[in-house]
């Protein structure tokens, strides 16, 4: 079920997931009306927020960090929630664990790059990809050198977002992952798993 695991990311098995989950999730982006996207403009902050609960936008990523913009859908439907507890049970993981589910999309409004950050949140973030990601997700060091390097593959895949990471010429590519954001940290989850495995 754990395809490769570093320090920055650890690859999963998409057998965690329903077979479906790609054509499901897309559908359901795009069935999504205005009322549980929440918006990021470019070099802004949020600047559209619809019925958007507390808790999401507390959570989510300070759109100074990003020179490109971003739309994020919450799910919340119990139904397409349970679509992750095979994901979520194999990392030892509950529900006291996850944030929120949403489905995120990068806009290639400027072609721009995501600058080196770390995330706000406390925790790390599983990753599905659900069209294909071309450019890799690149951990730098404190002078922005890069040290890690990752393509996603199409691959689930568990990121330490706690180190600062970016990604690099966004071109035309729209980025579009499922994404489950997670108050425990990397290296946490990698020991709890390591210890249910020995
Ligand atoms: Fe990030």
């Amino acid at each position: 079920m754990i395809l490769e695991s570093t320090d920055f990311y650890t690859r999963l098995s998409k057998s965690l997931l329903p077979k479906d989950y790609r054509n499901k999730l897309l559908d359901l982006m795009r069935r999504s009306n205005h009322e549980n996207k929440i918006y990021c403009k470019k070099n802004k902050k949020y600047n559209m927020i619809h019925n958007a609960s507390d808790r999401l936008i507390k959570n989510s990523i300070s759109s100074d960090y990003f020179l490109l913009s971003m739309e994020e859908i919450l799910i919340d439907d119990p139904k397409y929630l349970s679509m992750f507890t095979g994901l979520l049970d194999f990392l030892n993981l509950s529900s006291d664990n996850v944030v929120k589910i949403i489905i995120v999309t990068f806009l290639p409004d400027n072609k721009g790059n995501v600058k080196p950050h770390i995330d706000e949140f406390p925790g790390c973030a599983i990753n599905i990809p659900l069209d294909s990601i071309k450019n890799p997700i690149i951990w730098v060091d404190d002078n922005d050198k890069p040290i890690k390097k990752y393509f996603y593959d199409d691959y689930p895949t568990l990121i330490e977002t706690e180190k600062k990471h970016t990604v690099e010429e966004l071109g035309d590519d729209k980025r579009v992952f499922a994404r489950i954001v997670l108050n425990t940290s990397y290296p946490d989850i990698i020991k709890n798993l390591g210890e249910l495995n020995a």
